[in-house]
């Protein structure tokens, strides 16, 4: 079967590495891919959001399934658009429904299906222009610290978290009144603040059941030691040390189960993934986020820890027998670095020549490519975050070892990494 996979991440070159391992694909497209996915099959210069462009490529290329990436398309209802479209209906796409996407596309919509579907959260209330005077009000009541967070999608930028009412107030009033955010802060959600450990969850569902992928951690802050601005992630391990089976098992109970159930009940069809964000308080477990796919960095231990075929999976969930398969996971300890440019995650520039990629690595380490472009001969820069290294060893400090190892033979003009991820378990 062909595939089609869509994004240009980290994330998307350990998918097309991971889809490329199965006897079940035969050759994969990847929309836009970037200079690491060229390795794994055909990049094409087509949008994630161009539906009638992916339209054109599914008809040509005899595409089977398409794997969605990120969550734009997901969110601006892909999979709606192929299951209304004659030439396309029959093809799977893997990821939810628009509806389903509002997991992650509307901060308030979460909120309010984990409220009815009684899922452990951050205590919170909802306020656009209609009840503006209201939310003054609330937040003047509201201890501190408080977390504001614009409704829609804000390229992972619409979280605030206030540590004073002077601040809070501006803040309310920026996203409000003066659309900080665009659309996305018509409304917002003002919450409690949570106040623990967090870690990422993963499941593929296919509507019916689900499987859990191996869980992770991600580091989100651009400095050493959790520290500076947020970036959209430096570094990830798997598996959490503090994710035992106790804990886990909470999880399951209390957050996946009633998910799942959840989604059901309320009629919408959801096949594809779902990566909860979730936070440690005293031993149990609340819900800071959905979204409707998987991470970036954590797709990078996740997908080389899963043993399982990853297109065998896909191929359950139109068919919804994921109950028929077993995770089987390794054992081992994976990290990942992910090396960024200068001046990430504020404005940086592009196109520097990354040296250093024909280097022999050894068999527990693989870069992953993230915004990076070739030319023809060369492969340039061309994000923030521009490569990753993700390695495997028996403990989280070896694991780390051998990424920076790896990481020290690559070279570009303003390269950054952080040398401490997985460092609160050393
Ligand atoms: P999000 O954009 O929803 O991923 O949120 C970004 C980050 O903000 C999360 O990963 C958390 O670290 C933090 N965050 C969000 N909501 C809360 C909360 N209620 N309490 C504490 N931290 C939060
Ligand atoms: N690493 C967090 C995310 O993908 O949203």
């Amino acid at each position: 079967m062909n595939i089609l996979l869509l994004g240009s991440g980290g994330r998307e070159h350990a998918m097309a590495w991971k889809i490329t391992q199965s006897r079940l694909c035969s050759h994969l497209f990847i929309a836009p891919g970037n200079a690491g996915t060229a390795k794994c099959g055909t990049n094409l210069e087509t949008a994630v959001t161009d539906f009638e462009g992916l339209k054109k490529i599914c008809v040509d290329e005899n595409i089977g399934m398409v794997v969605v990436g990120p969550e734009e398309p997901l969110v601006k209802g892909i999979v709606d658009f192929f299951a209304g479209d004659k030439a396309l209906k029959k093809i799977p796409v893997i990821g939810p429904s628009a509806k389903g996407a509002q997991l992650e596309g509307s901060k308030a919509f979460s909120k309010k299906f984990m409220e009815r579907h009684q899922i452990p959260t951050a205590v919170y209330r909802e306020f656009d222009m209609d009840n503006y005077e209201e939310g003054i009000k609330y937040l003047e009541k509201h201890p501190l610290p408080i977390v504001l967070k614009a409704d829609g999608l804000a390229a992972g930028k619409g979280v605030v978290i206030c540590q004073s009412y002077v601040e809070a107030m501006a803040e309310y009033e920026l996203m409000l009144q003066h659309s900080k955010f665009g659309e996305a802060s018509r409304k917002i959600v003002v919450e409690e603040f949570l106040n623990g450990i967090e870690l990422s969850v993963f499941i593929l569902t296919d509507g019916k059941h689900y499987v859990i992928l191996p869980e992770a951690k991600d580091y989100k802050r651009i400095g050493e030691e959790d520290k500076g601005l947020n970036t959209g992630g430096m570094g990830a391990i798997s598996p959490v040390p503090f994710a035992d089976e106790t804990f886990m098992n909470k999880i399951t109970d209390r957050i996946l189960k009633p998910t799942i159930e959840g989604l059901g009940k309320d009629k919408i069809d959801y096949r594809g993934f779902i990566f909860i964000g979730v936070i440690k308080i005293g031993g149990d477990p609340y819900v800071i986020e959905y979204n409707c796919r998987l991470g970036d960095p954590e797709t990078e231990v996740v997908l080389p820890r899963l043993k399982n075929d990853l297109v065998e999976l896909f191929c359950a969930v139109p068919e919804q027998r994921l109950n028929e398969f077993l995770i089987e996971m390794d054992e081992r300890v994976a990290c990942t670095i992910m090396a960024v440019s200068r001046g990430y995650p504020g404005s940086y520039e592009k196109g520097f020549e990354i040296t250093g990629l024909d280097k022999e690595v050894g068999k527990d380490s693989i870069v992953f490519h993230a915004g990076t472009l070739s030319d023809g001969e060369k492969i340039l820069t061309n994000g923030g975050r521009v490569l990753c290294v993700s390695s495997f060893a028996e403990t989280i400090y070896e694991a780390v070892d051998k990424s920076r190892d790896v990481l020290e033979q690559i070279d570009f003009d303003g390269i950054y990494y952080r040398r401490d991820i997985g460092y609160e378990f050393l």
